[in-house]
């Protein structure tokens, strides 16, 4: 397993729609389990392939990752809870939820967003088996940003107008200092 690059804005492959995965083979299983290596690399609770530089409809989450105090164990004592979820569709949504998201592509900024507080997720397994499962609050929240990605989008761009184009302008700037630094 290796950790992989993740792209941060204002790369273009995040506004780049990620394509539906038709061969489920040991390439699949070998990006997940990379992207799996990265967001625990990086203490993300969730990872879509366009964060790697891969449009493919695919995503890893671990709610775990983001617990204070399992991240205070020695990492051996962890207790992982990685989740794979392949060609990933929305069959259902309802309520309403606010939470203050942050992006392991989007650098030192967090803002609330809107979402549905419950989901229906019909998805593949690795193997190509599909499945149906309902989640709610923190899991649906995470869910839906990371199939944001899968459609080219951050959660940046559910700002209202103004504030989008004065935060996307910072980021933009920061990332070109860094990049000349
Ligand atoms: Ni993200």
């Amino acid at each position: 397993m290796s950790v992989l690059q993740v792209f941060t804005f204002p790369h273009p492959v995040l506004t780049q729609e990620a394509k539906p995965v038709a061969r489920f083979d040991s390439e699949l299983k070998q990006l997940a389990d990379n992207m799996l290596e990265t967001m625990y690399a990086e203490g993300g609770i969730g990872l879509a392939a366009n964060q790697v530089g891969q449009l493919k409809r695919l995503i890893v989450v671990d709610l775990r990752n983001e617990d204070q105090e399992e991240l205070a164990k020695p990492r051996p004592e962890r207790h992982r809870e990685p989740r794979i979820f392949v060609n990933p569709s929305l069959l259902d949504a309802s309520g309403e939820t606010v939470t203050e998201e942050a992006c392991l592509s989007v650098v030192d900024f967090t803002a609330e967003v809107k979402r549905a507080q419950r989901i229906v997720v019909g998805y593949q397994t690795l193997a190509g088996e599909a499945r149906e499962e309902t989640l709610e609050d923190l899991a649906a929240v995470c869910l839906q940003h990371e199939m944001d990605h899968l459609a080219g989008k951050l959660f940046i761009d559910h700002l209202p107008p103004l504030k989008r184009q004065i935060v996307k302008r910072r980021l933009a700037k920061i990332a070109k200092l860094a990049k000349s630094a």
